[in-house]
């Protein structure tokens, strides 16, 4: 029987909207932009926004942003907390700039080749630093046309998890990226992505247990736009959005982050 403490649902309630502007906006434009985001949302208690620069960006932003209105998140680190490994930044090092870090993104993967061993070394390195790691997981296109979606979730679910406990599973968030829906425009449809989110809580209750499953930090993320927003953010299991593109521009962030805040005034007058 899944039973969430009160504590665990008001986290549930809050959702969370994570920006990754991957290798975009220098720092005098990261700097704007949160200046301009400031001015065009309010603080709103049931929204959690993170917004994931370049690691140039985070010292200054660390210091400009209000924290009770904006977190930020570290796009990548590496696992180790010092150490000869020329041009990489650790997770020790971020520890006090960010609140949150994104593990294993897709580009991560494909692009750099991490592994899931990686992405274990790496969430059990931001746990050990205080900060939230964001593993994200999900298929390629071959994957999902070979019908392997379910096996490569729980790969990526088990092989993120290893070093994690049951503890420690609050801390970790979990966010579901198809890699086809990745900075393509080409958009998962809602049955699917609700299918997945199941596959992933099921994985999580045989990992942890039914209440863990039921309190685990599940978002979706993959060419989501101001229109798909609120769809994605309305289907059961979804408790926030990993965005790329569409966070690039203050005035779009901004409406997500509205609709967010929308959504789930709805969903509690229901
Ligand atoms: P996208 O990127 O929204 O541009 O598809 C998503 C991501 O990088 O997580």
């Amino acid at each position: 029987m899944i039973n969430i403490s009160d504590k665990q649902q008001m986290a549930q309630d809050k959702k969370l909207i994570i920006g990754n502007w991957k290798m975009n906006l220098d720092m005098h434009e990261a700097s704007l932009y949160l200046h301009k985001l400031s001015k065009l949302i309010k603080n709103h208690r049931d929204v959690e926004v993170v917004l994931a620069p370049t690691v140039l960006s985070l010292q200054s932003l660390s210091l400009q942003v209000n924290l009770r209105q904006f977190k930020l998140a570290a796009q990548n680190f590496y696992w180790r907390d010092m150490g000869a490994y020329t041009g990489e930044v650790s997770a020790s090092q971020l520890r006090g700039i960010v609140q949150y870090a994104l593990v294993g993104h897709s580009e991560r993967r494909h692009v750099f080749g991490e592994t899931d061993k990686d992405v274990c070394n790496k969430v059990a390195a931001a746990v050990r630093n205080g900060i939230r790691p964001v593993i994200c997981i999900g298929e390629t296109a071959w994957d999902r046309s070979n019908n392997e979606t379910q096996d490569v979730l729980h790969d990526q679910l088990i092989g993120g998890l290893a070093n994690i406990t049951s503890e420690e599973l609050s801390q970790v968030v979990i966010a579901y990226e198809p890699v086809w829906a990745v900075g393509t425009g080409q958009n998962a449809l809602l049955g699917d992505v609700r299918l997945a989110i199941m596959m992933i809580r099921k994985q999580i209750e045989n990992l942890y247990g039914a209440t863990a499953a039921a309190s685990a930090q599940v978002l979706y993320g993959g060419s989501v736009t101001t229109d798909s927003a609120a769809d994605y953010l309305a289907l059961p299991g979804v408790d926030g959005l990993l965005i790329g593109a569409a966070s690039l521009n203050a005035y779009v962030f901004s409406e997500i982050i509205k609709r967010a805040h929308k959504g789930s005034t709805l969903a509690k007058k229901d």
